[in-house]
């Protein structure tokens, strides 16, 4: 009896104002099941989890949830992480009955029942860690053990994998299998097609809040057949740029760079009509080198040359020089949720202004963006508070209004996290134009795909120096994925002499 159905939504209707984000939709999860939900941004997917979880009323509709799950209940780990920087992992663990004897708080207790949910997660941090000073991967995983601590019988994860690297989101996948093995329902959310052929069992995917594909089995579709449903038409072919790179003075340049801790000797250029990825493992040290080129990182040693100046001192600094920074934490730095999307477009001319080279006028910027939010089928227009727009479309404001002001200098940290198939495939256009326009683009993905798809080269740091640079043939997954392992064991196996330096284990922040 495993696959039972736990939960069963029908024709689910909810509007905002004039918005149908769910127009009559139905799921049905079973027990021992991970069932994928997936749609373009702006489909009604968080919208669904909000009502199956109770935190969303729907207008119209029911679900039900039958009683070997009321128990437990639902679980859910958000798209937008909802935990408390300020509070220590321990705490965000048990945020609403922690354990507690002779009336005090008993960490011990707290601690003894993460252990087994922390380790099995893979996650490698300590209880008493203020949980706003980890990695983003170790926030997120630390939202998933939270979910899980509560026993559920079912599961909702919201894109949980959109900041973690590979290796975490083959443990993820294992932790799965072992709760489907209890009989847990899971609903996952994601964006990433091919972990939905992987993980799930059943797929539904959502069009414009409505099912288009209804718990189809995995094994009778293919990615394709999901592309279809969720877009309606076949996605755009993948953009080749053929141009070949200035070589004129390089608007990039480190040299011999030394950030204590975290990078050592660092040396690399990015010519104008380039695009050049970083990779590495968490605490390699790639996501430290564009905090230098953004003016994020004190270095202590070597030279650094960005636009026609040299070491940015700060990120106001690092947009003067020509900088435009597409940030993954939409949140922290990408954006003003509570402004509309027009406000968070112009605010950008503001610290552009100043910059060498010709400064587009407000309007002119309005324009530019409105016509990248047009090619990256931005659901909302100009007057809608960025709160209100989904987690995918609020990341498409971010690019467009960073890359609205005709950068020289392009800085993406996973540029694409959390947007669709679709949208993914035009941002990559959209880099190569730039490029091919004359900007020096330098990017970081946790997706080794997608540095395959934009990069002309990619460097691979390991343990704060560049080890290889890959290009060419040798540019795919599999060669990037091999070349940041490469090395990197010699950590683990504790055979590090007095060479090996000291990398800390979370990246720049
Ligand atoms: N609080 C809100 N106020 C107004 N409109 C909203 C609100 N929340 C969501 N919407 C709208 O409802 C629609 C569905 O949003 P939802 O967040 O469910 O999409 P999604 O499928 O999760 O997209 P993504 O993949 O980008 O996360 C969108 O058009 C969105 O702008
Ligand atoms: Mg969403």
């Amino acid at each position: 009896m495993r696959h039972e159905d736990m939960l069963t939504a029908r024709s689910l209707v909810k509007s905002y104002g004039g918005v149908r984000a769910l127009d009559g939709a139905d799921i049905r999860l079973r027990g021992g099941e991970v069932h994928a939900l997936v749609g373009e941004n702006g489909a009604g997917k968080s919208t669904l989890v909000r009502i199956l979880s109770g935190t969303l009323a729907a207008d119209e509709g029911s679900v039900r949830l039958a009683d070997r799950a009321r128990e437990g209940g639902i679980a859910v780990v958000s798209q937008e992480l909802s935990l408390f920087p300020d509070l220590t992992v321990r705490e965000n663990l048990f945020p609403h009955r922690p354990p507690r004897r002779f009336g005090l708080l008993d960490r011990g207790a707290m601690d003894r029942a993460a252990r087994p949910v922390l380790a099995e997660l893979g996650l490698d941090v300590a209880p008493g860690a203020l949980l706003g000073e980890l990695p983003l991967a170790d926030q997120q995983l630390t939202e998933v053990a939270r979910a899980l601590l509560r026993r559920p019988r079912v599961l909702v994860l919201d894109e949980p994998t959109s900041a973690l690297p590979a290796a975490a989101v083959n443990r993820l996948e294992q932790v799965l299998r072992t709760l489907t093995g209890r009989g847990i329902a899971v609903l996952y959310v994601t964006h990433f097609l091919e972990e939905v052929m992987r993980f799930a069992h059943r797929v539904t995917v959502l069009r414009d809040g409505r099912v288009t594909l209804a718990g189809v089995r995995g094994e009778e579709i293919g990615v394709p057949d999901l592309v279809k449903a969720m877009l309606g038409a076949a996605p755009p072919p993948p953009v080749r740029r053929e141009r070949a790179p200035d070589d004129g003075p390089p608007p990039v340049v480190l040299s011999e760079v030394c950030v204590p801790g975290r990078l050592t000797d660092v040396t690399f250029t990015v010519r104008a009509g380039e695009v050049v990825g970083v990779a590495g493992l968490q605490g390699a040290g790639h996501l430290d080198a564009l905090a230098v080129v953004c003016g994020r990182t004190a270095i202590s040693a070597g030279r650094v040359g960005v636009g026609d100046r040299g070491l940015p001192r700060s990120l106001r600094d690092a947009i003067r020089a020509g900088v435009a920074f597409v940030p993954s934490d939409r949140k922290r730095f990408g954006l003003m949720t509570d402004r509309t999307v027009w406000e968070n477009t112009t605010a950008v001319s503001w610290l552009a202004l100043g910059r060498g080279g010709v400064i587009p006028s407000r309007a002119e910027l309005v324009r530019r963006t409105a016509d990248l939010t047009g090619r990256l089928r931005l659901r909302g227009g100009p007057h809608d508070v960025v709160a209100q727009l989904s987690g995918g479309n609020q990341q498409k404001v971010v690019f467009a209004k960073w890359l609205a002001t005709d950068p020289r200098i392009v800085v993406l940290d996973d540029p694409t996290r959390g947007v669709d198939v679709g949208v993914r495939a035009e941002m990559h256009a959209i880099v190569g134009e730039l490029a091919a326009g004359g900007a020096a683009v330098l990017v970081a993905s946790t997706d080794l795909a997608e540095l395959t798809e934009v990069c002309d080269r990619v460097l691979v740091f390991v343990r704060g120096r560049i080890t290889a640079e890959v290009s060419g043939g040798r540019l795919t997954e599999h060669g990037l994925a091999a070349a940041m392992q490469s090395g990197a064991d010699a950590r683990s196996d504790g055979s590090g002499g007095p060479g090996t330096p000291e990398i800390a284990g979370d990246p720049g922040s």
